[in-house]
């Protein structure tokens, strides 16, 4: 997510063609409940207990039974906040925390230890100060990040807890699972929070045998099991510009050795996961009696994946992990060795050690083909029902059988952006130059919720004479559950509208 040469997108859900990563908006008030009308409405015990845990007025913000005070920085939706109790995470049977789980697997206790139950809430300091990000990062922006006061926030990443158990070094190894925040844009493969799965590897050079580092690392290597799958890896452990090790505080025998290290225990997770969905595809076939071609040729080419170099504020060398997946290379996790300052900042300086980061319901998506985010956070029967007794048993993960597509319905909203040649002009917000698309994102979910599919810019318009900047975005309203009535539909799109007159002060043309 946070790289500064090359922004990293690797946790969320699919590949991004944002050039920023993430998301956020400031609000004069609070938005308008009727968000999650749609699809939540025929589950209404589903509305009430998902906002017990959340009380706001004007000055504080109660979450999980915690209150914080706020100020001109927050910019939590109610929707969101909602959001914060459900931890899909450790709810049994559903596929965030069977994905989990599987992850969990290859990662054994007692050399990993699992932590599940970390508070979304986090200080600026946690999510991105501890972990290196300089003050001007992208991604501290209140257009990419949910915050709740100017030093607190919703975390964006799991890593924010990475100095934490640094500094408590209770094993040789940690795994983190969490829901995540971003302000996002709306499609099938976003959604505002998510999950993910977070894991590091130490080593104590004070403390492993004869202090001899990298025969340490490499020992605990030929412990690991092996794996037949086809893995590229084209460029050396690190490269002094485009990946660098640690000079000064590793030598390149030891660098190399963690590298190896963590690239064979993450080929590990990825080969058990795919080889997961290849049986569960396997098994979908029989039963439905054959085979389709397309299928058949899936499930006999041997899984490739790749390494790519990356870049993280808190790791070097740094990597990305891709798998090639129906036709396409997928990047699946970020990693690299930890940057020695995380564990000299967290009272370890002799620590050293690898840490990556995964985005779970991506890789759900791709155990039990779902397609849509939106999907994750159904109480349907019609959806749950299909993973029970997966967890205890994930022989018998089957892909997703999508219950009814429902009609799509597209409306276009177009308009003039506020600023200097606004007739409207006063925009508290600022000018055109002020624009940030995920604040219209966040309208578009508090006015219609899960109830839009995605949202699409469609046309951008620049007049010549005044310079006034005029955009047209295409929604496309369908509900997951249902088949949307034309009255429902007009009615969102008509919150939709107000709420960007209001909320961003365009003009509508
Ligand atoms: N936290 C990073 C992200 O969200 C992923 C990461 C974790 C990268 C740990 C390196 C090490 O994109």
């Amino acid at each position: 997510m946070f790289g500064s040469r090359r922004i990293a997108k690797v946790l969320l859900p699919r590949v991004s063609s944002r050039s920023s990563i993430a998301l956020l908006v400031q609000r004069s008030g609070p938005f308008p409940s009727s968000a999650r009308l749609c699809w939540r409405a025929a589950y209404s015990s589903d509305a009430a207990t998902s906002t017990a845990n959340v009380t706001t007025n004007s000055k504080t913000v109660e979450i999980n039974g915690k209150k914080y005070a706020t100020d001109s920085w927050f910019n939590v939706s109610s929707t969101v906040l909602s959001l914060t109790s459900r931890k899909l995470h450790l709810q049994k049977d559903h596929p965030v925390a069977i994905t989990r789980k599987i992850i969990e697997s290859v990662f054994p206790e007692p050399t990993y230890r699992y932590y599940n139950e970390f508070d979304p809430v986090v200080s600026t300091y946690e999510n991105f100060d501890s972990l290196g990000f300089p003050p001007d990062h992208p991604g501290r922006a209140r257009t990419d990040t949910y915050y709740i006061n100017k030093n607190t926030l919703l975390r964006t990443h799991t890593s924010a807890h990475e100095a934490e158990l640094f500094r408590a070094s209770a094993s040789g190894g940690y795994l983190i699972s969490a829901d995540v925040y971003r302000r996002d844009e709306v499609d099938r493969s976003h959604y505002p929070v998510f999950h993910q799965m977070e894991g590091a590897r130490v080593w104590d050079r004070d403390k492993v045998p004869g202090k001899d580092l990298a025969a340490a690392v490499l020992a605990d290597l030929e412990r690991l099991p092996k794996h037949n799958m086809t893995v590229e890896d084209p460029n050396p452990p690190f490269h002094p510009e485009r990946n660098p090790l640690q000079a000064g505080h590793h030598t390149e025998a030891e660098a190399a050795a963690v590298a190896a290290h963590l690239k064979r225990s993450l080929e590990l997770m990825v080969n058990e996961i795919f080889s997961r969905a290849k049986a569960a595809a396997a098994a979908a076939n029989a039963a439905a009696g054959d085979a389709s071609p397309t299928d058949n040729k899936n499930n006999e080419e041997p899984l490739r994946v790749r390494w790519v170099e990356a870049y993280f504020p808190f790791t070097s060398p740094s990597w990305e992990l891709e798998v090639f997946y129906q036709g396409d290379w997928l990047e699946v996790l970020g990693c690299g060795v930890s940057r020695q300052e995380l564990h000299a900042g967290a009272g370890r300086p002799s620590q050293v050690g690898w840490a990556f980061g995964i985005g779970l319901e991506r890789i759900a998506m791709l155990l039990f083909r779902i397609p849509d985010i939106r999907l994750f956070w159904s109480r349907d029967e019609r959806f749950l029902s299909q993973f029970r007794g997966v967890e205890d048993d994930p022989s018998r993960i089957r892909p997703f059988v999508p219950f009814s597509k429902h009609p799509a319905c597209y409306k276009d909203v177009s308009f003039w952006l506020a600023g200097a040649f606004s007739a409207a002009g006063g925009n508290p917000r600022g000018g055109a130059a002020d624009w940030h698309e995920n604040d219209l994102m966040e309208v578009v979910r508090d006015a219609a919720g899960d109830c839009v599919e995605d949202v699409r810019l469609v046309d951008e318009f620049t007049h010549p004479k005044t310079g006034r900047r005029s955009k047209c975005y295409r929604i496309n309203y369908r509900s997951l559950e249902k088949t949307l009535t034309n009255q429902e539909t007009n009615e969102m799109h008509d919150r939709v509208v107000r709420g960007l007159v209001e909320k961003l002060g365009v003009e509508i043309r």
